[in-house]
């Protein structure tokens, strides 16, 4: 070809990245790799093949754990934590320095054998995949320096099992492996089967690094080796990014066990264009969003929502973008689209985009390589929201589309998903854009940029996108607990009629309180209360299903609590406090003739106390704006997780309801509150109290019944976002088994009782627990 032809055809000829040194580090280790266990390699067991997607070849063969390799690896970390914990936060930050400083001299080692192994552009790889994990490490090298300040009073879980997926195996690998690292916990890791070679990688460098034996323990295999690492008695905390469907079984899985859990899951990601928008820019934004890594990225902008008056100009633009994407072998240095995972991910969406007859499909121009896992960019336009397309994950390089004339009717079908991970907005219109924003049901909003991650900035979705965030301080929460000694659960239970009990002079039936109002249980029936000598003092009504649902819809439809200011939400908490004090005589009887204790008047003050404090919060516990190396900022938003159950400690009827109650609403969720079981009185004495504090209706509701019955009920609620326990029956495991089918978030006691007159009963756990955090990309400085 002459200079002349070059310059007319103005084509990429090819710029291939080296595999020699990734494939000669192959061969060094033997072609077959055991486990990293204990500080060594084991022997291999049954073995796998990895294969290059891109052209089919074997690469390595991969052990298969046992249960007893996986036992092992529990075992090494558990040897290891306490040791590891002990050596405090600026010992351990010497060796994530250690690994940041590692990662960065092999970047390209890194690099390449990651696109070899997953099939992703070496540019990827290069430039985006290896820096982040490097950075990942050096950012939690710091978060382990500043431990005793940024997590004060908190301490590891133990040991962490850690299972990761191939879109971005050595990324994931770092976003799991440096903060539970940082934070003092040792982990046992399981990179997903197709791609676990720079995960072996990493584990030389733990070596090089001189990482005590058993902080960083790695085990190979399939779903079977990950369930067995998720399900193993001696794991503290589990964290999982992967499929729904998979974060779904892992929550059924570790139900009731007491481990924590985290989930990063699916997600089908609107990417909202209005027409003001710079439109070349959003069309570059949606290669990063949907043509990155083959569009197998679990925030990929998948679902574009393009406003009508710029629809067939923008569309335009994007298939003559589309044409010139070049798709190829991963290894060429100006290649835009590689290969996809494994054959099987390929079928997957061969399978959907064939299936599918609705709306009209356009498919890039670009050449196909005539071998290996390849699919070509595609654009389907013109589907309706209930389409399957428009609601299922493809991860792949597929993006649907429809169009939208309002800014309402965009948030109307950006928020018509059962996910809840991202979301992207594109507009030169700054009030649009901000209107924007919060009204997007997602854990991560970016504004006139897409895709953008960083270890500051806290990563995690809401809905059955998962829950939990990564990066930042906040995803340090999550490799952490409050340090507090462990006190066991005593069940409290109701008395019962006695010898000498009178009959009854008047009519006490409580009732339940739902939407600002007295209401009728729907069964209608009722069960006795009596004092500690048989007395009967009352009855309350036995809640069921009926009234629960009455109670949600209640909630649901004082959504307006969400969007008052945090100014007015203190003002209410205030009052509360006020009104109940006034009757502070009245409560602290009823308590004490209820419990038989004689603690009924430090109750009703520490419970005053309480509300004071809460309304003190609600204008404080403020979101952070992270630093971000990039033109812009992250907002850390706080959000209200949005309505909430809550089952209340049976041992203190007034405070275990104030304490539960007042962090709730003083970050703007409603609340369905089932009073104490035992004591269930005092709760509903306090309608009065709330109808005299100009709470509005909905915002609180109140039931009374059996624990034990509601438990279930609420935990499988779709249209619930959240259940707490604290009732002295453990139902955890009911709880977190039932919360599987909406992932809803749950927080609940796992046996352990809590001292609500103390500083435990209180504070930052509890405001956090009501709240999201939504990181809200904005462009900021030049
Ligand atoms: P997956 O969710 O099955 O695999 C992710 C990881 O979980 C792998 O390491 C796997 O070995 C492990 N795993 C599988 N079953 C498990 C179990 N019962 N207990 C514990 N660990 C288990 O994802 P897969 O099958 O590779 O891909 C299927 C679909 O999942 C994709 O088409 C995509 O839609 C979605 N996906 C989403 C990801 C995300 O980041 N949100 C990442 C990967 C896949």
């Amino acid at each position: 070809m002459t200079v002349q032809e070059i310059f007319e055809t103005m084509d990429y000829g090819s710029a291939p990245e080296s595999a020699g040194d990734a494939l000669a580090w192959l061969v060094d280790q033997g072609d077959r790799f055991g486990h990293f266990i204990d500080g060594r390699m084991t022997d291999p067991g049954d073995v796998f093949e990895s294969r290059n997607p891109a052209d089919g070849d074997v690469l390595a063969h991969l052990s298969q754990a046992t249960q007893s390799d996986v036992d092992a690896a529990v075992a090494a970390a558990r040897k290891a934590q306490g040791k590891w914990e002990k050596l405090g936060g600026s010992g351990r930050a010497r060796y994530l320095y250690a690994l940041a400083r590692l990662l960065q001299k092999h970047s390209r080692l890194f690099a390449v054998l990651e696109t070899l192994d997953n099939g992703k552009p070496i540019r990827e790889s290069r430039d985006i995949d290896i820096p982040l994990a490097q950075r990942h490490f050096y950012y939690h090298a710091g978060q382990a320096q500043l431990f005793d300040s940024v997590c004060a009073g908190r301490v590891a879980h133990g040991v962490c099992g850690q299972v990761i997926p191939w879109n971005f195996p050595l990324l994931m690998l770092a976003w799991k492996v440096a903060p539970a690292l940082a934070a003092g916990n040792t982990v046992v890791l399981k990179p997903a089967e197709y791609t676990s070679l720079t995960a072996l990688l990493f584990a030389d460098l733990c070596r090089q690094a001189g990482l005590p034996k058993g902080v960083v323990n790695i085990v190979t295999g399939d779903g079977a080796v990950g369930e067995m690492v998720v399900t193993h008695p001696d794991v503290d905390k589990v964290a999982f990014t992967g499929s729904t469907a998979v974060g779904r079984r892992i929550r059924v899985a570790t139900a009731g066990s007491g481990k924590a859990l985290t989930l990063e899951l699916g997600g089908k990601s609107p990417y909202i264009v209005f027409e003001d928008a710079d439109l070349d820019s959003a069309v570059e934004g949606l290669v990063d969003a949907i043509w990155f890594n083959q569009g197998q990225v679990c925030c990929a902008g998948s679902r574009l929502l393009v406003q009508e008056g710029a629809a067939d100009r923008f569309y335009g633009k994007l298939r003559a973008r589309m044409d010139k994407l070049r798709v190829g072998s991963p290894m060429d240095k100006s290649i835009d689209v590689g290969a996809i995972v494994d054959p099987v991910q390929l079928q997957t969406i061969q399978r959907l985009v064939d299936g599918n007859t609705a709306g009209e499909t356009y498919q890039s121009a670009a050449a196909l390589p005539e071998s290996g896992c390849f699919y070509p960019p595609t654009l389907i336009t013109g589907l309706s929201p209930a389409d399957p397309l428009m609601q299922e994950e493809i991860f792949g390089p597929v993006l649907v589309g429809t169009t939208f004339r309002t800014p309402s009717e965009a948030v109307e079908l950006a928020n018509n998903t059962r996910y809840g991970l991202a979301a992207t907005v594109w507009s030169e219109n700054i009030n649009v854009a901000l209107d924007i924003a919060p009204k997007l049901a997602a854990g991560v909003v970016w504004v006139n940029g897409t895709n953008m991650f960083d270890a500051a900035a806290p990563f995690g979705g809401v809905r059955e996108s998962g829950f939990g965030r990564e990066g930042g301080p906040e995803g340090m929460m999550a490799y952490t607990k409050p340090a507090v000694t462990a006190k066991a659960l005593s069940r409290v239970v109701g008395f019962s009629s006695g010898p000498d009990a009178e009959p009854q002079a008047v009519d006490r039936t409580a009732k339940l309180y739902i939407d600002g109002k007295q209401a009728r249980p729907d069964g209608g029936y009722a069960y006795d209360v009596f004092t500690k000598t048989g007395k009967l003092i009352g009855q309350a009504p036995l809640a069921n299903r009926k009234d629960v649902r009455n109670a949600v819809e209640a909630a649901r439809g004082a959504k307006a609590w969400a969007g008052t200011t945090a100014h007015l939400r203190a003002q209410i908490l205030y009052y509360i406090a006020e009104n109940l004090a006034a009757r502070k005589d009245e409560f602290a009887a009823r308590l004490n003739q209820m419990t038989g204790a004689r603690s009924g008047a430090k109750e009703v003050d520490v419970s005053v106390n309480r509300l004071f404090t809460y309304a003190a919060w609600a204008d404080k516990y403020d979101g952070r704006v992270a630093q971000v190396p990039l033109r812009g900022v992250a907002l850390a938003m706080r959000e209200p997780c949005g309505v909430i159950a809550a089952l209340c400690p049976d041992e203190h009827p007034l405070l275990g309801l104030v304490s539960l109650m007042a962090p709730a609403i003083a970050m703007g969720n409603r609340v369905i509150l089932v009073a104490s079981e035992p004591f269930p009185l005092a709760a509903t004495d306090f309608y009065q109290v709330l109808d005299t504090s100009d709470v509005p209706g909905g915002v609180v509701n109140i039931l009374t019944g059996r624990h034990d019955e509601l438990a279930p009920t609420l935990a499988s609620h779709m249209d619930l976002e959240a259940v707490w326990s604290f009732s002295s029956s453990d139902l955890s495991a009911e709880i977190e088994r039932g919360a599987a089918e909406n992932l809803k978030r749950t927080w609940v006691n796992h046996g352990r009782g809590r001292d609500w007159f103390g500083t435990e009963g209180e504070g930052a756990v509890f405001l956090d627990a009501a709240t999201e955090v939504k990181t809200v990309w904005v462009p900021y400085g030049a």
